[in-house]
C-alpha cells in the first residue's frame, strides 16, 4: 500500500504535488468514493480515477527525438509554426522533456510520463547534457576555460561547465566547442558563449545523461527502452 499522490505521480499522470491538490480539491476517486485526505493508502489494485480519467488507462510513453533545426520545441505555437509533436505518431499526449531553441539540433526526450520529467528537470539532479557548439571564429582556448569556471548570465553564475574544443578550422575560420552542462537555463550556452565573446552559430544537443543519437537522423525519433527508462528513473532522487 501507498500513498495515493505517490501512485498517481508514479503513473505520470503529473506531479507529486499537483497530486496531492487534486486530491485536497476531490478529483481523484478511489473505488468509486472521492478521496480528500492526503494520507489515504492506495494500491494498484484499487480502482483510481483522477479528473474522471482511470490511472489504468493510461499509457506511458518515452521518445528519444533528433530534433531538426526550424521546429518549437511546444506543444503549441501561436504562429503556427511546426511543433516537435508534429514530428511523432501518437495517441497520447507528450510533452518534451525541456527545451532546445527553435533552430538547436540533437536529442530532445518526450514523454507523458510527469513524475520522470519532474525528475530529469529537477537541478538538483544534475543530469549531464552534452553540446556542440560551431562558432565562426578561431577560438582561444584560454578564453574557452573560463567557462569550466562558471560565468555569469543575467547576473547569476553558471555552475561549471566542461569543454573540449574539437575543432579548429584554420582555412574556413571556424571551430567546434564540445561543452557539458548539467543546469538548463533559458539559452545557456548561447549566453555562455557570449559572455566570453563568442555568437554560437550553431548548436547540437549530442547526449541527455547516458543517451546519445546513435542510429537517428535528423526528425526521426526512437522509443526508449525499458531498461534506459529504469536507468533514467534511478538518476533522478
Ligand atoms: N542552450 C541554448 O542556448 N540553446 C538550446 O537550445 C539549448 C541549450
Amino acid at each position: 500500500m501507498e500513498r495515493l499522490q505517490k501512485i498517481i505521480a508514479d503513473s505520470g499522470y503529473c506531479s507529486r504535488r499537483k497530486a496531492e491538490t487534486l486530491i485536497l480539491n476531490g478529483k481523484v476517486m478511489l473505488n468509486g468514493k472521492t478521496v480528500t485526505k492526503l494520507g489515504t493508502k492506495a494500491s494498484l489494485k484499487d480502482v483510481i480515477t483522477v479528473e474522471g480519467n482511470s490511472l489504468k488507462d493510461k499509457k506511458l510513453e518515452y521518445i528519444l527525438l533528433y530534433k531538426p533545426r526550424g521546429i518549437v520545441t511546444t506543444t503549441h505555437d501561436e504562429k503556427g509554426r511546426k511543433t516537435v509533436l508534429d514530428l511523432i505518431e501518437t495517441k497520447n499526449r507528450l510533452y518534451p522533456v525541456g527545451r532546445l531553441d527553435y533552430d538547436t539540433t540533437g536529442l530532445l526526450l518526450l514523454t507523458n510520463d510527469g513524475n520522470l520529467t519532474n525528475k530529469l528537470l529537477h537541478p538538483s539532479n544534475k543530469i549531464n547534457k552534452v553540446y556542440v557548439a560551431k562558432i565562426n571564429e578561431i577560438v582561444v582556448p584560454a578564453k574557452i576555460k573560463l567557462l569550466d569556471k562558471g560565468v555569469y548570465i543575467d547576473g547569476i553564475k553558471t555552475a561549471p561547465a566542461k569543454t573540449k574544443i574539437l575543432k579548429i578550422d584554420k582555412k574556413n575560420h571556424t571551430s567546434l566547442v564540445k561543452i557539458t552542462i548539467h543546469e538548463g537555463r533559458n539559452h545557456q550556452v548561447k549566453k555562455m558563449f557570449a559572455a566570453i565573446g563568442y555568437t554560437v552559430a550553431k548548436l547540437k544537443r549530442e547526449e541527455f545523461a547516458f543517451l546519445n543519437l546513435d542510429g537517428l537522423m535528423p526528425g526521426k525519433y526512437r522509443k526508449l527502452t525499458i531498461k534506459e527508462v529504469k536507468k533514467l528513473y534511478s538518476l533522478g532522487k
